[in-house]
């Protein structure tokens, strides 16, 4: 059932060239996902090679392992949040990573899943959890956030009339609770019409919301932190976003590993896909590639 979606890796060999600097090291993917980069990493490593696999969606982790299966005891999924990779490292035993990636954000499935609600174009309940046992949902935000607390969100993730959609939002919910994620959109739409608009006036709102209910910039920064930690030196950390907040995030704590020393910057500048991946692969269009080496 869960083969119905798919899930194009971006970047997909400029990421595992960059990573693997060694074929019979240790690798982790911290968001394995369908296990596209994952494929493509152990296929590259040699009999010592293994690699360790990260998600935080427990249906993600059935289905990597399922995807990763014929690689046997080369690779082992594991259920959890990046942020807690120091516990998992020392229950495993693990220290000396080769490379650790982050593939941030979330999968094909769950934008194309309704039921997950993370997207506008399908009509959904306001959930947005990448896992489904994380109490804060996109309903919670929606229908019990003060006014000030969503108007923030929205903001800080780049929306331009923050205040206008707070306000509807909360004129709307006195009204009536939001349940679904076509009636979000649609009060959304009926503050900011959709003239000389590139993407959609929801798009931000939704951005905004998923990164509220994951956690996603907590998670990032100690994920980059507790990796750091982890990596053996000459090991690599690559990281891919996609928006500009994320990435914001990636660039100035990179710069700034790298002048405390101890690390060496491999991308100067971002890697971003060639115009046949975004061709192709449509969600590509807005990836960047940064990553970091440990000094030896
Ligand atoms: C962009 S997808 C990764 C796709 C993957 N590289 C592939 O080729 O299939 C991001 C994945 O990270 C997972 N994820 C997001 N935040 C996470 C976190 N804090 N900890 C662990 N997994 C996370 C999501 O569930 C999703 O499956």
């Amino acid at each position: 059932m869960s083969n119905q979606y798919r899930h194009e890796p971006v970047l997909l060999e400029e990421t595992v060239n960059l990573l693997v600097t060694d074929n019979d090291g240790l690798y982790v993917d911290a968001t394995v996902g369908m296990g596209g980069h994952s494929a493509k990493i152990l296929s590259k490593l040699g009999r010592q090679g293994k690699l360790i696999g990260f998600d935080w969606d427990p249906e993600m982790v059935n289905i990597s392992k399922n995807n990763l299966s014929s690689y046997g005891d080369k690779v082992k999924i594991i259920g959890t949040n990046f942020s807690n990779m120091e516990e998992i490292f020392k229950r495993e035993g693990i220290f000396n990573i080769s490379g650790i990636l982050f593939d941030l954000g979330v999968s094909s499935l769950h934008f194309d899943k309704p039921q997950r609600g993370f997207s506008f174009k399908h009509e959904g309940p306001l959930d947005m959890r990448i896992n489904p046992a994380n109490p804060l949902t996109a309903h919670t935000i929606i229908n019990k956030w003060p006014y000030e607390q969503i108007e923030h969100l929205i903001r800080i993730c780049g929306e331009r009339f923050s205040h206008k959609i707070a306000k509807a939002i909360c004129e709307r919910r006195e009204k009536k609770e939001f349940e679904t994620t076509t009636e979000l959109r649609n009060v959304i739409e009926e503050v900011l019409p959709k003239t000389n608009r590139k993407s959609n006036p929801a798009t931000k709102t939704f951005l905004a919301l998923r990164v509220a209910v994951n956690y996603e910039f907590e998670n990032l920064t100690k994920g980059i932190q507790k990796g750091g930690q982890f990596l053996a030196p000459g090991g690599r950390m690559a990281i891919i976003t996609f928006h500009s907040l994320e990435d914001r995030i990636v660039k100035e704590t990179f710069q700034f590993m790298s002048r405390m020393g101890g690390w060496k910057l491999i991308t100067k500048k971002p890697v971003i896909p060639a115009e046949t991946e975004i061709n192709s692969n449509n969600r590509s269009r807005s990836a960047k590639l940064r990553v970091i080496e440990k000094v030896k």
